[in-house]
Formats: C-alpha cells, structure tokens, sequence
C-alpha cells in the first residue's frame, strides 16, 4: 500500500511538473519558420553576420538595440531607447507586432497572429542563441 501510494504521488509530481505555466514551444518546427520569415534579415550563430537586421546570438537576456556592437549605428533610436530585456514574455510581445511593441522600429516584419508560431521560433531561438 505504502508503495502504491509512492507511486501515485510520483505520477501526481510527474503531471504538475509537464504542465508549464506557458506552453513550451517546438524547436524543430521553430526553426523552419526560422528559414522562412527571419533567416533572410539575421544570422543566430556566434559570430554571424548582420544582415538586414543583427545577428541574434547572446540574445537572452541582454536589452534591445544595445547587444550587438556591430549594429549599433543601424539600429532605430526607438529600439535602442526602449529598455526592452529581451526573455520568452518580451520576444512574445516582440514577435507578435514588432510596430506594436515598439512604434517606430525598423524591424520591417508584420508579426505573428498565432501564438504556437511564437512559442515555436522562441524555442528555436533559445535552442541556437545561447
Ligand atoms: C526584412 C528584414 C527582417 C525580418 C524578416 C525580420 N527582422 Fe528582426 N530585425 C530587423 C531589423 C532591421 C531590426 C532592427 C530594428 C530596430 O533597430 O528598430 C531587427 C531587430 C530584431 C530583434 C532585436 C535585436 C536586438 O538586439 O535588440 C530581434 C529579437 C529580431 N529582430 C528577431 C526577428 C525574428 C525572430 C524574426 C522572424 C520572425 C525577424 N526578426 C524578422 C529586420 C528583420
């Protein structure tokens, strides 16, 4: 019985620890929305090329428009005087209407209405940044 009861309380841990308080993206279909709608403008290896926009590694944790040195000069006054960290929550906001969250950037990207399309290129960018 004891043993049992270990067991069901296990199984209960085990329930509550797979159910994040938000939903964990895919990194594998991440990535293939990746190549399609951001790859063209930013590179995510360390030491990658700028394109259109900045090359995306370090991005966790550091603020918006003031990471990468290289870019610096190209950056919009908006982005770099918004204070933004960039996390999961921000990038969300981000991704969801770059013109919403920061009016005037000159990130030229209309955002995703879907919220999987978010979770999913957040988890791939999470998986290759850092
Ligand atoms: C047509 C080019 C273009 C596309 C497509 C694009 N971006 Fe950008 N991105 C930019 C530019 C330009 C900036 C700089 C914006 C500014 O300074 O206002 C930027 C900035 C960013 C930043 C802020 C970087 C920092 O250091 O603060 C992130 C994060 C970002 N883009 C992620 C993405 C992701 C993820 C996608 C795909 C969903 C994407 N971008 C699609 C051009 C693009």
């Amino acid at each position: 019985m004891k043993r049992l009861l270990a067991i069901f309380a296990l199984s209960l841990a085990l329930t509550v620890s797979a159910t994040p308080g938000h939903a964990e993206g895919n990194a594998a279909t991440g990535k293939d929305t990746y190549i399609s709608r951001c790859w063209s403008c930013h590179s995510v290896e360390k030491g990658g090329p700028d394109k259109i926009g900045p090359n995306l590694y370090g991005l966790f944790g550091a603020t918006a428009g003031k990471r990468a040195a290289s870019y610096a000069s190209r950056h919009s006054a908006e982005l770099k005087k918004s204070d933004i960290v960039w996390s999961e929550e921000t990038l969300d906001k981000w991704l969801a209407g770059p013109e919403k969250f920061v009016p005037g950037t000159k990130m030229p990207f209309v955002g995703f209405p879907k919220k999987t399309d978010r979770d999913d290129v957040i988890a791939y960018l999470k998986s290759v940044t850092q």
